[in-house]
């Protein structure tokens, strides 16, 4: 895996910054963050200069509208998930040099000093425009918070930029009686100032540096015809949560969140550089040609990334480095559909989490990464790639060769003289196979590079079953079990190097269990008589039976809300026993973000139920409500608590408000 150019070099990685608003999904992991994270750790073990950068981008609509649903204040809003999403990378080893937020104060002066250059340049410009006004909440909102009437062919739910019936698009102010999305209350016109950034001006810049580009034939095509499109577009927001704008009488405005999101970038590797006590340090990566410059997104992110910003810097006075590498991957969806969590759609990573390993997960979208289509996710892959190449190719052979060794050769690395035509064969075969490998990463093929690991790891078995070392055993050629685990060694040797950009945690056992001491390394070789470590099992098989429960999960709530829409007998409503119940205390459920426990006077005595509204509802809050609860429910064991029952509420975006009726006594009927 030796690099063909040997010098260092310093490589600048990012991640599209991820908002505050809610937790990460699987699809923000497969889009911007585990292909960084590969990319970031392969060019880590060739000895580059790698700075890996990232952060929560916390301002715009797409922040205050989720924080307003949820019932929280922005600041509130984004403290809470910023602190989620870093611990869920985390858990999931994303190794982050550093991971800042938008709202970070240095991030300020630095979008200030974009603002102003190109103000000063005169690529800024104001201009008095009409905007669509909600006049019962008491503000602008954004194109994707309007629907309307379509001006070409009248559907009457047209989104505000695109016609979701005939695919016209257009601007929201065009729609035909526009209204809130969220409140469906009616939007007039009206005028508003704003700051415009006249992208035209940077054109021909654009393009001739994009000639100069060899990336991904349909990124570049997209970006193309971007360009040749472009056209003056706001930076400036009609609300308050947002950075300010450096010009005088801008009260109630600020910028746009994608003027200053990118800009996050650069503010997150000065805090990176004032956190390491060298606070100018940030500018050996932004400033120097010689950075590569290589950033992770997901497609509906392009136009921002591979024109928008480089734009932006372009009209700098310091000389930002501009994006080298463009890996922006396509969708990766859950079961065939986009995730959503209002729609049940979705899997609580933290949750998945306590059940599955973060290497099972990372394999699992490497092996199906979304590089060149969409792609998904769905159980029945995750069992076969964990149950076939985890398990069957890649476990089997380092669990067979590390335990052969510790029962027959002393538990040691055993020593060879003289290598046969079969054992060198087989070592250059891998070895062929592993630089393979290392080109993959290097071109952002993380299938591919999943692929080539799992024809090490065959190869290696076939050697092993070849070779019969067992046999040799029996027969005493103990030379020939030395050369043939030696042999298979050398093979989980670069097992453990290729394997370590995607499943981190189980190549870093493999290098201990060959009894390596330093950090898992290129250079560092196996030595004859080196001690063995502690051998213990790297994957576990994943059965039919769980895999299936945890697919009942994700079709339950979907398969509901299908079937509330099918009729049912009076008998059938009979069956279920509504009760009112008072809740007498509330606790939440250690280790679960999402349950609570709640004791219950059911009118007969006490009960106890456990709900999933931990996200809702404080304890406190619950206590003493009569509630609404199913009486007649067969018990269910949640987190090792016995749940007699459940409640009734309604759950609507991002709401949750429980059925409660008030002055009823515990044990009253609904009927
Ligand atoms: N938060 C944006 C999104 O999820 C991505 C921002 S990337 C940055 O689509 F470049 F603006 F930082
Ligand atoms: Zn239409």
């Amino acid at each position: 895996m030796k690099s063909k150019s040997q010098h260092k070099q310093k490589i600048l990685i990012t991640s599209a910054l991820l908002y505050a608003n809610g937790p990460m999904h699987f699809g923000h992991l497969a889009g911007a963050y585990l292909p960084a994270d590969c990319y970031a750790r392969f060019q880590r073990l060739q000895g580059h200069d790698v700075l890996y950068i990232s952060g929560s981008d916390e301002y715009g609509m797409a922040i205050t509208m989720s924080a307003e649903l949820a019932g929280r204040e922005p600041r509130e809003h984004v403290d809470l998930f910023h602190g989620i999403n870093k611990k869920l990378f985390e858990k999931l080893n994303i190794s982050f040099d550093h991971y800042s937020r938008t709202t970070w104060p240095g991030h300020v002066p630095v979008t200030h000093a974009f603002f102003t250059d190109l103000f000063k340049a005169g690529h800024i410009v104001e201009k008095v425009t009409e905007q669509l006004y909600s006049e019962k909440d008491k503000k602008f909102l954004a194109d994707r918070y309007v629907i309307g009437t379509c001006p070409k062919c009248g559907y009457d739910k047209a989104r505000g930029d695109e016609c979701g019936q005939c695919g016209t698009s257009y601007d929201a102010i065009d729609l035909i009686s526009p209204r809130s999305r969220l409140t469906d209350s009616p939007l007039t016109r009206k005028m508003t100032k704003h700051w415009f950034l006249e992208l035209e001006n940077f054109k021909q810049q654009l393009l001739e540096w994009l000639d100069t580009k060899d990336w991904k034939s349909n990124v570049v095509k997209f970006i193309k015809g971007y360009i040749e499109e472009l056209h003056a577009r706001a930076i400036t927001r009609d609300m308050t949560w947002g950075v300010p704008i450096p010009l005088a009488n801008t009260e109630g405005k600020v910028l746009y969140v994608w003027f200053d999101a990118p800009i996050g970038y650069i503010s997150a590797t000065m805090e990176w550089a004032q956190l390491k006590g060298t606070p100018e340090l940030w500018k050996d990566y932004w400033l120097d040609p010689q950075t590569k410059l290589v950033q992770f997104i997901g497609k509906d992110n392009i136009p921002f990334h591979g024109a928008i910003f480089p734009a932006m810097c372009m009209g700098q006075s310091q000389p930002y480095k501009l994006v080298d590498e463009l890996p922006a991957n396509e969708f990766y969806k859950l079961e065939g559909k986009q995730f959503s969590k209002s729609d049940g759609w979705f899997i609580d990573l933290d949750d998945f989490l306590t059940r599955y390993s973060s290497d099972q997960i990372r394999y699992a979208i490497a092996s199906n990464a979304p590089e060149t289509s969409d792609s998904e996710f769905t159980w029945k892959d995750f069992q076969a790639k964990n149950n076939s190449d985890l398990v069957g190719k890649f476990g089997n052979l380092v669990n067979r060769v590390l335990v052969f060794a510790a029962q027959n050769c002393g538990a040691v690395v055993p020593e060879v003289q003289d290598p046969q035509e079969v054992d060198q064969k087989f070592l250059s075969e891998i070895k062929t196979l592993f630089e393979e490998l290392s080109e993959a990463y290097r071109t952002f093929r993380l299938r591919r590079a999943c692929q080539l690991l799992m024809e090490i790891a065959q190869k290696g078995n076939v050697y092993f079953n070849d070779q019969k070392p067992w046999l040799a055993i029996k027969q005493g050629d103990r030379a020939s079990v030395s050369r043939t685990i030696r042999y298979c060694m050398e093979c989980l040797r670069l097992l453990a190097l290729g394997a370590y950009p995607i499943i981190p945690e189980a190549a870093e056992k493999i290098w201990r269990m060959l009894g390596m001491k330093a950090e898992i390394n290129l250079q560092d070789e196996l030595k004859g008589e080196q001690p063995l470590g502690k051998s213990e099992i790297l994957f576990q098989k994943l059965e039919d039976a769980a895999i299936e429960a945890e697919i009942a999960k994700l079709r339950g709530p979907v398969q509901e809300e299908e079937e509330a829409t099918n009729l049912i007998t009076i008998d059938q409503v009979r069956q279920v026993e509504l009760r009112v119940a008072k809740v007498l205390a509330a606790e939440k459920v250690d280790g679960s973000q999402k349950l609570v426990k709640l004791k219950l006077d059911d009118g007969k005595g006490e009960r106890t139920i456990v709900a999933g509204i931990a996200e809702y509802y404080a304890p406190e809050q619950i206590v003493g409500l009569s509630i609404v609860v199913v009486a007649n429910l067969q018990p269910a064991k949640l987190r090792g608590i016995m749940s007699e029952g459940m409640l009734l509420a309604a759950k609507w975006g991002d709401k949750l408000q429980v059925v409660t009726v008030p002055g009823a006594p515990p044990g009253a009927l609904l009927s």
